[in-house]
């Protein structure tokens, strides 16, 4: 069944029933999505730090907050999952309603506020996964945040390395979430710093073992241009692996209707593509392309995610368009970008990585 034909019995329930609805149907094997299988992966498998992406297209944080289908995620045909928020301690987020649609603009606020089973039973989803034998193809990043009643932010942070840090092929440490009170400001540089640094002490002393799994920070859109500059350096200063750029905003652009613009929390979607993809340019620019990006926010087709790569990503990820979409979309980027990459005269997607600079330049 076609996901055009489910979308409008799924708006007619409250968003997060809808998604609630669709991690069931996902964990029982229900695929809406026609697999198409005359798609040429070779020129979009990416090798990123020490891993390999079987394509650069993947979920982004907050779909499958406690790893409970990753598989069927990676079945779909994302190269890679991003999965969490998680925090220490179970906590049941902000009141509902907390998620709204605006089919109109494609757009999604939420306030959610990190509603979470915890990181005990979201390391045990985790290590189920990882024993499938064998294990399905593609990449699993661990997205990591502190529980709302938390003072001391690093504490939780490096509770959950030493807890699931060694299971991540990536961590996201998660700064950038609007919705849960004081998280943001860890964006500031000097308590950036402090953090990270402590991040990466965590990291070196609870994953030596293995190959250190890539330490990425995802940052909010809604920074100024002081503000960029000052996490670009800092980032290069402390030696992190990655940025993910960017998580939802707080901006409410004129044409969302007053009703939807009023509600509070982080806005994502079409209207917040723009903005992701400058952010990930002036980024790119600022590192000189030394650290490596993964683009988020607002991609709804193969160009919108074409345009983030030209920006300086190296990787991307969507969310909100796989509730306007649904997962035929996945496939359709994939061709996309091979279309679209052709047409420049690439051979391999990774050739397109901050070519809209090099355009600037000439
Ligand atoms: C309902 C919802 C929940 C989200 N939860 C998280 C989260 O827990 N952690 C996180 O880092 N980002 C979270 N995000 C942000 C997304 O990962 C992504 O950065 C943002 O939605 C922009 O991408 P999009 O426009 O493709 O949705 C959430 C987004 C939505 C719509």
């Amino acid at each position: 069944m076609k996901y055009k034909h489910l979308r409008p019995l799924l708006f007619t329930l409250p968003a997060e029933c809808a998604h609630s609805l669709s991690i069931k149907a996902l964990k029982s094997g229900f695929s809406p999505a026609p697999i198409k299988r005359d798609i040429d992966y070779a020129p979009l498998k990416t090798q990123l730090w020490h891993l390999n992406f079987p394509n650069p297209v993947g979920i982004a944080a907050g779909f499958d907050k406690n790893a409970e289908v990753i598989a069927p995620l990676l079945g779909l045909g994302f190269g890679f999952v991003e999965c969490g928020t998680v925090t220490p301690k179970p906590q049941i987020g902000n009141p509902k309603p907390r998620i709204f649609r605006c089919p109109d603009q494609r757009a999604i606020i939420n306030r959610m506020g990190f509603p979470g089973k915890g990181v005990k039973l979201f390391k045990d989803n985790l290590i189920h996964f990882l024993n499938q034998k064998p294990r399905p193809e593609g990449i699993i990043g661990l997205n990591i945040g502190m529980n709302k009643d938390q003072s001391d932010p690093a504490a939780d942070y490096k509770l959950l390395i030493q807890q699931i840090g060694a299971l991540a092929d990536y961590i996201t440490v998660n700064i950038s979430s609007p919705n849960t009170a004081g998280l943001r400001d860890l964006q500031h540089a000097a308590q950036y710093t402090d953090l990270i640094k402590a991040v990466l002490d965590a990291r070196s002393k609870y994953c030596s073992e293995h190959t250190p799994p890539p330490l990425l920070v995802k940052l909010a859109p809604d920074l100024n241009t002081e503000q960029q500059e000052a996490l670009a350096s800092a980032s290069l200063e402390i030696g992190i692996d990655g940025l993910i750029l960017t998580n939802t905003t707080l901006d409410r652009p004129d044409a969302l209707p007053n009703k939807f613009a009023g509600e509070k929390g982080g806005l994502s979607g079409a209207p917040l593509k723009d903005k992701s993809t400058q952010i990930i340019h002036n980024f790119y620019a600022l590192t000189e392309g030394k650290i490596p990006i993964i683009g988020v926010g607002g991609i709804e087709n193969a160009k919108d995610a074409y345009d983030k790569i030209k920006a300086g990503a190296s990787l991307v990820q969507l969310y909100s368009a796989l509730v306007y979409y649904g997962p035929e979309l996945v496939q359709d980027i994939h061709q996309g970008l091979l279309d679209l990459m052709h047409a420049d005269g690439y051979a391999h997607i990774s050739e397109a990585i901050g070519a809209a600079h090099n355009e600037e330049k000439t």
